[in-house]
């Protein structure tokens, strides 16, 4: 078996999803995530990118110690300095540098011919040399570019000191033949390459993403890329979970292995769905909710004579445990703070106090609290910790009835702590209520996603919403749960309307030049 490297790059390019936009604590809660996971690098963000950027990737840097924690440049001085100054703090700090090699991209976008394209990776990468000792370089749209051409550039920046040339198949394009060709053509027409680890990057668009890593791999990569629930620019990248558990389960037929824990995979894709807000589709494999569920009664005999009869994975295998009664009414503190210690995630003490007076209240209206219910009461707080100088739903009151107009009166206290009350009717309860919100709140809001969704069974359960809206142009997610549908789909509204100012207030600010 030999060993593939897992290069994690959810904080970087998942981030760069269409709403998702995790602040600096969030951040660093799934770079912990991350390293406990066992990835073998981490792209922590594109330093040079923004203020907040920056401050994210040096947290990160600052603070995880097993992984080695990379940052995004483009073959630019400035981009490469700030990098170093977010990333010299690291155990094992790298930069990623990278450039189209395309005619396309070298044409239209960098408006460079291909002579000035080498020249420029050749300059920046033994400028950055003089700082990093770990270098990755990307050919970016290199599935797109000319091959002959690649192996000229690669040839070059390896003799300039990169240590890792990734080929990303930028827009999803490729198929597992012509990706493994790719590699395979890499590896016999580049003198040098033996002195270099090969990656691969591949991106959802056709759906191949996965099935194209794997050919990679087949074919001379040693290192994948990819996030983790998939998430990412467009449809997304290589899903890391998908490609290590099929390595995994088909290790009759792959000879790889990653150094993965594979029953981390439900606690990091349940972490990230929750704080990126993006909602892992039921029927999303290996971790879906339906990944394990047998619905016809054909399946259901089998698998009771013989669960392999229709199961390959099991469920224990990837970190899904039934999900257990967690604690009753009479638990103390005490073994609720050992059950927050066992999800991975840190609390502060007053985090601790509201989390646990919020499952006190929960156990009066639920006859059982499970683990998923105590989970997302802690992940609702992660998020909404403070409310200064943010939006705070002091109180609403929704009226229905079959008859009549639905109307909503909410009051809220607005980011300079003054009380705004307001009603309005809608076509139905979420929408007077929306509506409601939304003239109160200044910014310019347009919904365009609205999710519900129950945490687990039962006419008691949790209700978790999931929202993005358009603010003053941008697209932001947000999420938030309650036992009550109206109130969880209040609280999703206004947590994306918190990120979105807290954005604008500190990781908004661009740094970035022109390239
Ligand atoms: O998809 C891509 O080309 C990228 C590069 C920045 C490596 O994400
Ligand atoms: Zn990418």
């Amino acid at each position: 078996m030999s060993q593939i490297k897992i290069f994690d790059t959810t904080l970087r390019d998942g981030e760069q999803s269409p709403g998702v936009n995790l602040n600096k604590q969030e951040k660093l809660e799934i770079a912990r995530q991350l390293e406990r996971f066992g990835v073998d690098r981490m792209e922590a963000g594109f330093p040079a990118s923004s203020r907040g950027d920056f401050e994210s990737v040096k947290a990160i840097a600052d603070t995880v110690k097993n992984t080695s924690v990379i940052g995004l440049a483009r073959t630019i001085k400035s981009d490469i300095d700030i990098a170093w100054d977010a990333l010299k703090g690291a155990e094992k700090p790298a930069i990623h540098i990278f450039v189209a090699t395309s005619p396309i991209h070298m044409t239209y976008k960098l408006k460079k011919t291909p002579e000035e394209v080498v020249e420029t990776a050749v300059r920046m990468v033994s400028y950055a040399k003089q700082k990093f000792n770990d270098i990755e370089w990307s050919a970016e749209d290199a599935t797109r570019s000319d091959w002959d051409f690649l192996a000229q550039i690669i040839e070059k920046v390896i003799d300039a000191g990169a240590t890792v040339i990734n080929l990303p198949d930028t827009v999803g394009y490729t198929t597992p033949a012509e990706y493994g060709k790719l590699f395979r053509y890499i590896k016999e027409n580049v003198p040098n390459i033996n002195r270099v680890a090969l990656s691969c990057h591949c991106h959802d668009d056709l759906g191949m993403a996965v099935a194209n890593s794997i050919a990679a791999v087949e074919n001379g990569a040693t290192q994948v890329e990819g996030t983790i629930n998939g998430i990412g620019e467009r449809a997304g990248n290589a899903a890391l979970e998908e490609v290590a558990v099929a390595l995994k389960i088909r290790s009759d037929y792959y000879p790889f292995e990653t150094g993965l824990k594979l029953d981390e995979i439900k606690r990091t894709s349940d972490l990230v769905s929750k704080l990126t807000g993006m909602y892992v589709q039921a029927n999303k494999a290996i971790i879906g909710r339906n990944a394990f569920a047998h619905e016809s009664g054909i399946h259901q005999d089998g698998v009771l004579k013989n669960a392999e009869t229709y199961e390959i994975i099991t469920p224990e295998m990837v970190g899904v445990t039934s999900n257990t009664l967690f604690l009753g009414k009479h638990s103390g503190r005490h073994a609720f703070k050992d059950k927050i210690k066992e999800f991975g995630v840190e609390l502060t003490d007053d985090e601790v106090k509201n989390a646990f007076d919020q499952f006190k209240t929960l156990t009066d209206h639920k006859k059982e609290v499970t683990d998923d219910d105590l989970y997302t009461i802690v992940m609702e707080i992660k998020t909404d910790s403070s409310t200064v100088g943010k939006y705070h739903l002091e109180n609403f009151q929704v009226q229905y009835s079959t008859e009549n107009v639905p109307t909503a009166t909410v009051i809220l206290k607005t980011p300079d702590g003054k009380i705004a009350k307001k009603s309005c009717p809608g076509q139905g309860s979420v929408e007077a209520l929306y509506k409601t919100i939304d003239n109160i709140i200044e910014e310019t809001i347009k919904l365009v996603d609205y999710q519900l969704n129950s945490v687990g069974g039962g006419k008691d359960a949790l209700a978790e919403s999931h929202v993005q809206l358009i603010i003053d142009g941008e697209a932001v997610n947000g999420r938030g749960s309650a036992q009550d549908v109206l109130q969880a789909s209040a609280n999703a509204f206004i947590n994306a309307v918190n990120r979105y100012i807290i954005k604008r207030s500190t990781a908004g600010k661009k740094m970035l030049v022109n390239e």
